[in-house]
């Protein structure tokens, strides 16, 4: 039998620093990941991760309220409270354990600019920030010993009496399928952003996790917060990092004018991400870009610094659109990025559902509201991540292992898979329906919303929903089968999708990334409230929940 005090679904950022903080609080944990824990999607974080050091002369109540601001009010203020505080502690931790953070000229740790905010307070490794603080987080990982189910495949969650207590997964080289026992389930899943068509996020980001509690009846809340990048590029919508703009490069129209002096006069290009996005948008829309994008113009940075710093994004430009950054503009648009919203959390990762625990992207707790902060993901994944595995760890010593039926899990796993190998070839393929529903969730779920683009999105998924259940699985066999895994990530994506979709279409205002053509202003009378979807046997249900306020009332925003 396979058992752990503490399971980790996901095996990113968030993933491998729970794991990291249970281990060291003596529990036996595992991680179980469908790729290897270095191909997860943390790996394409780019600019950085935000703290307020009190040595820098800079002060976490500051970066508290930018990160409230940036929310357009909707996150939980005592959340965070928590985030920002505990911030430059997490920052020291990761370089103790061996994260190379750029340097300034003193050899302190370096910060650069990053959007809707204050202060320089982003620290980084050039533009590989993720992938830096990943690998690290692997060799913690690979030094505690924690098992890894490398490759493996969560399928369902186990809930007995109302608690999680396990999962059923398929081991994708062999195709068999196994339960997990555990006294403590955490989802460190990731986002969604692979519903999206084009989107930044890497092909494994299908919002898995999210939907395995949904279908567990974990609520998910704040799914309509979709946040669009204002700087993706032009064809493939691949990251091209904010971090371009917090060492000075420009966002210019066609005529060369840099437009962000209409939208945002203060902050200009470093305005937050959900107001730089609408302003790059309506250049394109207003006819003032060039073929369906704008530019972004980092030629006067020089070529030192671009090599020094801008590392990444050099070579995405030459490989995937063949420029030179450092003597070409870049074309960009705005493009899907992240999802706010996630599975309810609190500030130590418990969702409602006793056992289960969510941290990271997949989770809500809520510390993003309407618009997360660049920078601000790494950190909530570090922060997040080692409250819910030190608490998972704890609350796991006085617990004992669930008894229920492992053969009929297993069993009922097994006949499901059977059912998707067994329907015959004649159906359709789920990569055309994936793409389909990538194209048309982009079109009515973009910068900017109705209520008819919303509402014929959430009747076009009743046909999409038709499309994945006459899917065929041409692939009968059972070793590495991705045709079968593909096809029921899809299945998870559509789950998604009717919750961004309801919610979207339930939120009647704009607030942050929600930005409706027919309810163009911010309603606090009626809206300074969460939407959350929980998934019940009469269909899915929409309930609200206040905003927590501590210290900062809302305000206009401006930049
Ligand atoms: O632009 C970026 O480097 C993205 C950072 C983030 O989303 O936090």
């Amino acid at each position: 039998m396979l058992e752990h005090d503490v399971l980790i679904v996901g095996a990113g950022l968030a993933g491998m620093r729970a794991a990291v903080a249970a281990h060291e609080r003596g529990a036996n944990v595992a991680v179980i990941s469908k790729v290897h824990p270095v191909r997860s999607h943390s790996n394409a974080a780019q600019g950085g991760i935000n703290a307020a050091l009190t040595d820098r002369g800079d002060d976490w109540t500051d970066h508290a309220f930018d990160t409230v601001k940036g929310s357009d009010y909707l996150a939980d203020q005592d959340a965070i409270e928590v985030m920002c505080s505990e911030a430059g502690d997490d920052i020291i931790s990761l370089e103790h354990m061996g994260v190379i953070f750029n340097r300034d000229e003193k050899g302190h740790l370096g910060t650069r600019a990053f959007g809707g905010q204050q202060k320089a307070r982003t620290f980084f490794v050039a533009d590989f920030t993720g992938q830096a603080i990943l690998h690290v987080l692997y060799e913690q990982l690979m030094e505690s010993k924690v098992k890894v189910y490398e490759e493996w495949f969560v399928l369902s969650l186990i809930i007995e009496d109302g608690e999680c207590c396990g999962v059923t997964a398929i081991e994708m080289a062999t195709g068999r399928v196994y339960v997990i026992r555990a006294k403590t389930v955490i989802m460190c899943t990731g986002g969604v952003g692979r519903l999206f068509e084009p989107s930044t996020n890497g092909l494994i980001v299908t919002g898995d996790g999210m939907a395995l509690a949904y279908r567990a009846g974990a609520p998910l809340m704040d799914m309509e917060m979709i946040q669009y990048h204002p700087t993706t590029l032009k064809g493939s919508g691949v990251l091209i990092t904010e971090g371009a703009r917090g060492e000075g490069a420009y966002l210019l129209n066609k005529s060369g004018d840099r437009f962000m002096e209409k939208y945002a006069p203060n902050m200009m290009e470093l305005a937050s991400r959900d107001v730089v996005s609408r302003a790059g948008q309506t250049e394109i829309n207003e006819g003032r870009g060039i073929d369906g994008c704008v530019l972004l113009d980092c030629r006067h940075l020089g070529e030192k610094l671009i090599k020094e710093r801008l590392t990444e994004i050099l070579s995405i430009g030459r490989d995937f659109a063949g420029i030179d950054i450092i003597k070409e503009p870049i074309p960009i648009r705005p493009g899907m990025h992240y999802i706010m919203g996630g599975i309810k959390s609190d500030i130590d990762g418990k969702t409602s559902i006793p056992g289960l625990y969510a941290t990271g992207e997949c989770a809500c707790v809520s510390v993003h509201g309407g618009n997360r902060l660049g920078a601000n993901s790494l950190l909530d994944t570090v922060v997040f991540g080692r409250r819910a595995g030190h608490h998972a760890a704890e609350v796991s010593k006085q617990m004992e292992y669930k008894k229920f039926d492992v053969t009929s899990q297993i069993k009922k796993a097994e006949m499901d898979l059977q059912k998707l190998l067994d329907r015959d070839n004649v159906g359709e393929r789920w990569a055309n329906v994936r793409t389909d529903l990538g194209v048309e969730i982009d079109k009515h779920f973009g910068v900017f919303r109705t209520e008819s683009g919303m509402q014929s999105l959430k009747e076009s998924l009743t046909g999409f929903k038709a499309r994945y259940d006459n899917c065929s699985v041409q692939d009968k066999g059972r070793i590495f089968n991705t045709d079968l895994i593909f096809t029921l990530e899809l299945g998870y994506m559509l789950d998604c999708a009717e919750a961004i979709t309801l919610s979207g279409i339930e939120r009647k205002e704009s607030r942050g990334a929600h930005s409706r053509i027919d309810y163009p202003q911010r309603d606090d009378d009626n809206w300074l409230k969460h939407v959350l979807v929980t998934k019940t046997a009469e269909g899915p249900l929409l309930t609200h929940l206040p905003v927590t306020i501590t210290s900062w009332e809302p305000q206009e925003r401006k930049y």
